[in-house]
């Protein structure tokens, strides 16, 4: 159920007032894993835009992306508290963010099984993306790589 009518959510776009702890907490609870907070306010701080939705002075949604400011941008970390989950904040915070990334190319990495939702907001599977990761096994366990 959702805690907030639509216009009672201000979407912000810097990091001021974040407790970090608490934006764990949203990660924790999306569910999109586990962060811990200084490393977390550092992936945030040094992306190019961050978003966060806040209701009744807490942050209650957040994401990021980073952004070579010409030609392609990448979005990270959407996610937002289970009970305001549903009800459009979501798209809201695309479409916000989409309007501040002045690139012809955004990426984004979906969550196994959300790539409806992007795909409602007009993002086309890709055929080609690669990764190197650290730890490819796990990679796989989650379902993002074959
Ligand atoms: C994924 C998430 C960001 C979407 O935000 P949201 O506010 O719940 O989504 P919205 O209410 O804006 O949904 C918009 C539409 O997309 C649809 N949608 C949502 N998830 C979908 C999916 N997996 N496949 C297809 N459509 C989907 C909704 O049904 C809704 O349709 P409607 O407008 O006809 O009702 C949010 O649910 C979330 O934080 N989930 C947990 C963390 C997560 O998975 N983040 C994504 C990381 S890639």
């Amino acid at each position: 159920m959702n805690h907030a009518p639509a216009n009672d959510i201000t979407l912000r776009f810097d990091c001021s007032g974040v407790d970090w702890e608490q934006a764990c907490t949203i990660f924790e609870r999306a569910p999109l894993g586990t962060r811990k907070p200084d490393r977390l306010r550092t992936t945030f701080e040094n992306s190019a835009l961050v978003c966060f939705a806040w209701h009744g002075g807490r942050t209650v949604g957040l994401a990021r992306a980073l952004s070579d400011h010409v030609v392609q941008s990448v979005i990270y970390d959407l996610c937002m508290l289970p009970e305001y989950q549903g009800s459009g904040l979501g798209t809201r915070m695309m479409r916000a963010m989409l309007d501040r990334l002045e690139t012809p190319n955004v990426q984004l990495h979906s969550v196994p099984g959300k790539e409806g939702f992007y795909e409602r907001l007009g993002f086309c599977v890709m055929r080609t993306a690669m990764l190197l990761s650290a730890d490819p096994e796990d990679m796989r366990r989650k379902g993002y790589i074959r």
